[in-house]
């Protein structure tokens, strides 16, 4: 069983102490494939260190997190272009929109999620999008964008069945992560009707930890619980699921 992590931030500070036993937790859990998204310029050295360590295992995105957008997002623009230039890396992530903690950032934020877009037709690489509580902000951008060019990945989809179907149009996969093990989770609701063609595994750690370790500090060997619901859910092994989605994330990733 191959299961793929589509989105894990491992170079975080979270795991400063502990990063090689999280990452072998993993792999012995049978996670063995990992892709790891940017947040801004600050972390570029340690995702550059991570996949010196796992070069087989760790696939670099490289962009601009949407509530990592300051007043000096047209340097850090200019730092994922110098990136894209230099190196080669699997998307344009995350990018988006998050309305949750700073709306006053809006149209910075659109402006960015905009460039990144063009970045990645321009490079022929899927996006993977970060939207909290923005939902009609990004898809009046996937609108403008939509075309063969534009494919991706959904990340930590938390929408509505409609949501759900409209992202889908735009040829985003959903990434399901521990929000569908969550009571009030709401997505494990309506999961069932989205053919698993469109669904592919996350786990965003060190954030949003799947039940039973919901509130702590989240790695991807707990994706072994996301699997289990999502076997639950749609009523067919793990192993099914675990396949099913890897040949997913290779769509995507082309890799
Ligand atoms: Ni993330």
């Amino acid at each position: 069983m191959i299961i793929t992590d589509t989105h894990t931030h491992l170079y975080s500070e979270a795991f400063d102490d502990d990063r090689s036993e999280v990452i072998e937790r993993a792999l012995e859990a049978g996670v063995t494939r990992f892709f790891i998204p940017a947040i801004d310029s600050s972390y570029t050295e340690a995702m550059y260190a991570l996949q010196k360590s796992y070069p087989k295992q760790m696939f670099l995105m490289m962009g601009v997190h949407p509530t990592h957008v300051k007043e000096n997002y047209l340097e850090e623009l200019s730092h994922v272009k110098e990136q894209l230039e230099t190196r080669k890396f699997v998307a344009i992530g995350e990018i988006g929109i998050d309305l949750f903690w700073d709306q006053s950032m809006l149209q910075k934020q659109q402006v960015m999620f905009r460039a990144q877009i063009q970045l990645a037709k321009q490079y022929k690489l899927p996006i993977v999008i970060h939207c909290r509580e923005a939902f009609d902000e990004v898809f009046e951008i996937l609108e403008e964008e939509k075309g063969a060019d534009l494919f991706g990945i959904f990340h930590c989809f938390t929408g509505t069945f409609e949501q759900a179907q409209r992202a889908i149009s735009f040829n985003m996969k959903l990434g399901i992560g521990g929000v569908v093990t969550f009571k009030n989770g709401k997505i494990d609701q309506f999961l069932n009707q989205i053919d698993l063609k469109h669904i592919v595994l996350e786990t965003d750690a060190p954030y949003l930890s799947p039940v039973p370790y919901r509130g702590k500090r989240n790695e991807s060997s707990y994706i072994l619980n996301v699997l289990e619901k999502l076997s639950d859910i749609y009523g067919v092994s793990k192993d099914y699921i675990a396949e099913i989605t890897t040949e997913n994330s290779k769509s995507v990733f082309k890799l």
